[in-house]
């Protein structure tokens, strides 16, 4: 990719988005989030995007309150489905690549192993991944200049997070319970951003890649995640395992939802990744 190839963010405030932002700072850049446009205003889509034409588009700008998108099933289609089919065509229509970003709660939940890119193993089990799923359908029967990357877990520096929420808990409580039967690979938003960098540099087939950091085979549970953001926080907060079925929420979580990456170079370890999130936490 061209350093001067021109390149529009959606999504440029949230989690991802801000990173992506810094990773792409060399580039032509433009960066949009709610107030400039909202990507389920059909109108607005064609014409902002068409005005602008740019090269690549890169839409991280989703509904993500995976709870809320059970009782706001129209804005979640909107966003996470109809949208997506108004950026495909307003790509087709300029010949723009589209890096669109989905989930690994497309998946069934069923797979211990878990799901490689071209698994056909759906079947969301929360009404976020059912929008999340049919917005990749639209963004592929419109169009073939895709790059579908399904990603998992994502924490960083700019939103809330499973780190954050587990920071937080920790200094108040002295235990925690947290769940031990759901499965996945969390992933730190810096390393997927520089992920996708790769995938526009290296001139990628179109297509689906997975890109998250790595963990041990089928992925770790919500509790060893929160074990080990406790041990590198050098918190004492005991955490104890417990089932999905003692944490019920709104939206029901997937019981195996880690993604097999076999496109991309392997990322850095989860521990790693999540150690150096730690560390620039606490020095800001
Ligand atoms: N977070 C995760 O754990 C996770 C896991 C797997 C995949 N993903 C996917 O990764 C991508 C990035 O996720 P993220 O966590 O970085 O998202 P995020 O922090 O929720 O950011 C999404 C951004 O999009 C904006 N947005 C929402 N609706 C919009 C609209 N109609 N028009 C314009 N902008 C709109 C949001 O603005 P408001 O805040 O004002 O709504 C927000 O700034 C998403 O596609 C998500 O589905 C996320």
């Amino acid at each position: 990719m061209d350093k001067k190839s021109k390149i529009l963010i959606l999504g440029a405030k949230g989690m991802l988005g801000q990173d992506l932002v810094k990773v792409l700072a060399d580039f032509d850049l433009t960066s949009w989030d709610r107030p400039e446009i909202d990507i389920a205003d059909e109108y607005q889509v064609n014409k902002k995007i068409i005005d602008l034409m740019p090269q690549i588009i890169m839409n991280c700008a989703a509904y993500t309150a995976v709870d809320d998108c059970e009782t706001h099933k129209d804005l979640a289609l909107r966003i996470n489905n109809q949208a997506v089919g108004y950026l495909a065509l307003a790509a087709k229509k300029i010949g723009a690549i589209i890096v669109h970003i989905s989930t690994d709660y497309v998946f069934n939940g069923k797979n211990e192993n878990g799901y490689v890119e071209d698994s056909q193993e759906f079947g969301p089990v929360n009404f976020y991944g059912e929008s999340k799923l049919l917005g990749e359908k639209s963004l592929q029967n419109i169009y073939d200049k895709y790059y579908l990357v399904r990603t998992s877990w994502l924490y960083g520096q700019n939103n809330k997070n499973f780190v954050e929420t587990m920071l937080s808990l920790g200094k108040e409580k002295k235990e925690l319970s947290v769940v031990n039967d759901q499965f996945g690979k969390p992933t730190y938003t810096v390393d997927l951003a520089k992920q996708i960098l790769y995938i526009l540099n290296s001139n990628l087939p179109f297509g689906i890649y997975h890109a998250t950091n790595e963990t041990k085979e089928g992925g770790i549970s919500w509790f060893e995640f929160a074990q080990k953001i406790f041990e590198l926080a050098k918190l004492d907060t005991k955490v104890i395992p417990c089932t999905g079925q003692e944490f019920l929420r709104p939206a029901e979580r997937p019981a195996y939802s880690a993604l097999i990456n076999t496109k991309l170079p392997k990322t850095r370890d989860w521990q790693e990744a999540l150690k150096e999130y730690l560390d620039l936490r606490i020095k800001i």
